[in-house]
């Protein structure tokens, strides 16, 4: 390591001993690794949680899901839908039929492995996942890039190749400035630099521990780095939910497979597929009124789904479920079932 890297590490870390956000998941800045089985755990579940979504969002499911299954046996004995359920809310589904996955291997196995390359075996965890697990709940120094890291490396360093070819300069970059010890409380400090001082459109330079050595900073301009590619227009696709209603329940279905919502509750959908002219497949013959549309945006596309009611005597085709709509709230629907929902009980 060349001085210059040391002395970003250590007043990085002089930062973080002072700046550190307190976060339910967080050990305090300074403090050696908890000897608690429990610990690798609390760390994995915020971690997991964490991709893709904010702090703010995770911080009442963290508190959920740690009080209903407070370590990876508990989580492992639950039942899929349980926990997907509990997720309802926070997207990116995929993530919580990997979470049980995971929580069966790690449990059947005694624990979690404490490397980088052993944990990215697992389900749900990927390069940045495994990396931050293997310093945060481990001590072991590696090399932590998510997209607040990448963030902060390119200004520092003034990357100007654009994303994501410059990934792997970034990583170079952050690896040089990686300490050997303290390597979890080093990950956290440049993701709360990235999250509170370096931010992506008005970065506080003057707050910035590391304001005298940012190259980005002497060009004058660093909430122009990381140069991103153009965004691509999301496509507009539309779709159909339907809200049949028997006796003061409404049918519910489990979406199957692995794509998109998958194994969630849901209202019954025509496969997003609707046509212009309202022709779209229903799932019982009849009398239906449209009561009104939920738009959601998805990564890859935006939806605009119509909300389609009706009355049933029998059981609509295929397998399903009455739920009581007085406790809608309890069936675990995913955001966009849930705004239909809300639209059809207004
Ligand atoms: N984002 C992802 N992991 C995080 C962590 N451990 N603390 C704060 N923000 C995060």
């Amino acid at each position: 390591m060349t001085s210059t890297a040391a002395d970003i590490s250590s007043t990085l870390l002089d930062w973080y001993d002072a700046h550190a956000r307190s976060l339910p998941w967080r050990n305090p800045p300074g403090n050696p690794v908890p000897n608690d089985a429990a610990w690798p755990y609390r760390v994995w579940l915020s971690e997991v949680m964490l991709q893709q979504t904010t702090v703010a969002a995770v911080k009442p499911y963290f508190a959920k899901f740690t009080s209903t299954w407070p370590n990876i046996e508990a989580l492992a004995a639950a039942s899929d839908e349980e926990v997907m359920a509990a997720w309802a809310g926070l997207g990116y589904y995929s993530r919580a039929r990997n979470l049980v996955k995971c929580a069966g291997i790690v449990a059947a196995r005694g624990g979690f492995p404490r490397t980088e390359a052993r944990l990215r075996e697992l389900p749900g965890l990927g390069a940045y996942t495994a990396a931050s697990i293997a310093a945060i709940a481990f001590g072991e120094r590696a090399v932590v890039v998510d997209a607040n890291v990448e963030r902060v490396i390119s200004r520092l360093f003034a990357i100007e190749d654009p994303l994501p070819g410059s990934r792997k300069t970034i990583r170079q970059r952050a690896d040089e400035i990686t300490p050997r010890s303290r390597a979890g409380d080093f990950a956290q400090a440049m993701m709360d630099l990235g999250s509170q001082v370096c931010t992506s459109k008005t970065p506080r330079c003057l707050l910035c521990p590391l304001q005298d050595v940012c190259a980005g900073r002497k060009l004058g301009d660093p909430e122009r780095l990381p140069v991103k590619p153009p965004k691509k227009a999301k496509p507009e696709i539309a779709g159909t939910a339907f809200w049949i209603e028997k006796d003061t329940h409404v049918w519910i279905v489990t979406r199957q497979g692995t794509g998109m919502l998958g194994g969630m509750r849901a209202l019954p959908d025509d496969g997003w597929s609707a046509r212009a002219d309202g022709s779209g497949r229903r799932p019982l013959e009849g009398e239906w009124d449209t009561i009104g549309t939920v738009r959601h945006t998805f990564t890859h596309a935006h939806l605009t789904l119509s909300v389609e009611r009706t009355s049933a005597v029998s059981d609509p085709s295929g397998q399903g479920e009455w739920w009581p709509i007085a406790r809608i709230d309890d069936a675990g629907l995913p955001t966009l079932f849930a705004k239909a929902a809300r639209l059809a009980i207004r």
